[in-house]
């Protein structure tokens, strides 16, 4: 995408895609790459990491950096020494999380194990990448952190991922009011499905739905500050037909 000099968005500038061997994170690295940003690609395991590198490498005028580390760590100061090599970043994205079991668990058969599983990897992980993550933006920079629908409803027999999505929309919300404005600009996305190569493979696909890519293509916008939605610190994105709005839709 070009600003209007014709210039790449996102050129010159250097998003961490943390998450990027995910199905979101993949299709945000590519758009991101396709805005001329370098992208610096993380995840926990070298080989999903070299297989992104594989599923990109035609992907545009960017430049993809793959790096091996885990933001969802508790030492923070060691996840941000690894990363400062890059400099200060135009924009971090955090599509780290996860879904739990494809088994549905009603709250009254949950068990603590279950629960406190679920807290560290779709909630404790997010606090220490926000927490890793937000000191390595630059001050004009942004950061881009996604949470599911999940988050507004009731989510019967998954209730464990709608309170971490709860719980994460709050901490986001919580940070944007602590920086007051001092930067870097900090977005939380309320999503719905979104259409990605593993969701496809296993039949769960719609026209209707945001795409990975799409969601590229706003977080560049967003950070190259070239958005309508710029000022607006919480978005929802749910299906294309209620397109990007700063309210849940009805
Ligand atoms: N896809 C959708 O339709 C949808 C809808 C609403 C919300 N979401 C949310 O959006 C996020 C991404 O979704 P997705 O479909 O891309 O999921 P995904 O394909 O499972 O990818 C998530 C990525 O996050 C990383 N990850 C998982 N747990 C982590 C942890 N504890 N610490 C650090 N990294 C971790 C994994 O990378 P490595 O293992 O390689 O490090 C994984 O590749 C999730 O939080 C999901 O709940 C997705």
């Amino acid at each position: 995408m070009n600003d209007i000099r014709g210039n790449l968005l996102l050129s010159g500038r250097t998003v961490v895609v943390a998450g990027a061997t995910g199905g979101i994170g993949e299709g945000m690295t590519l758009t991101l790459l396709r805005q001329g940003a370098t992208v610096v690609a993380t995840g926990r395991s070298e080989e999903r990491l070299a297989g992104l590198a594989a599923y990109a490498k035609d992907a545009g005028s960017g430049t993809l950096v793959t790096h091996a580390v885990d933001v969802g760590a508790p030492d923070s100061e060691s996840v941000r020494a690894r990363l400062s090599g890059y400099g200060a970043l135009d924009g971090a994205v955090i599509t780290i999380g996860d879904w739990g079991g494809p088994e549905r668990t009603g709250i009254l058969d949950t068990t603590t194990t279950e629960w406190q599983s679920m807290i560290a990897s779709n909630l404790t992980s997010h606090f220490h990448a926000l927490r890793a993550l937000t000191p390595l933006l630059s001050r004009d920079g942004a950061l881009v952190h996604l949470s599911g629908f999940s988050a507004e409803i009731p989510y019967p027999f998954s209730a464990l991922v709608g309170a971490t999505n709860a719980a994460k929309k709050s901490l986001v919300s919580s940070l944007t009011a602590e920086l007051n404005g001092a930067g870097p600009r900090v977005y939380e996305l309320i999503i719905g499905p979104i259409r990605t190569r593993p969701r496809a493979a296993i039949g769960a696909d719609s026209p209707g739905w945001f795409s990975a890519e799409d969601l590229g293509r706003h977080a560049g916008r967003l950070i190259a500050g070239d958005s309508p939605h710029t000022a607006a610190p919480l978005q929802y994105l749910i299906t294309r037909a209620h397109g990007v709005r700063t309210t849940p839709p009805e």
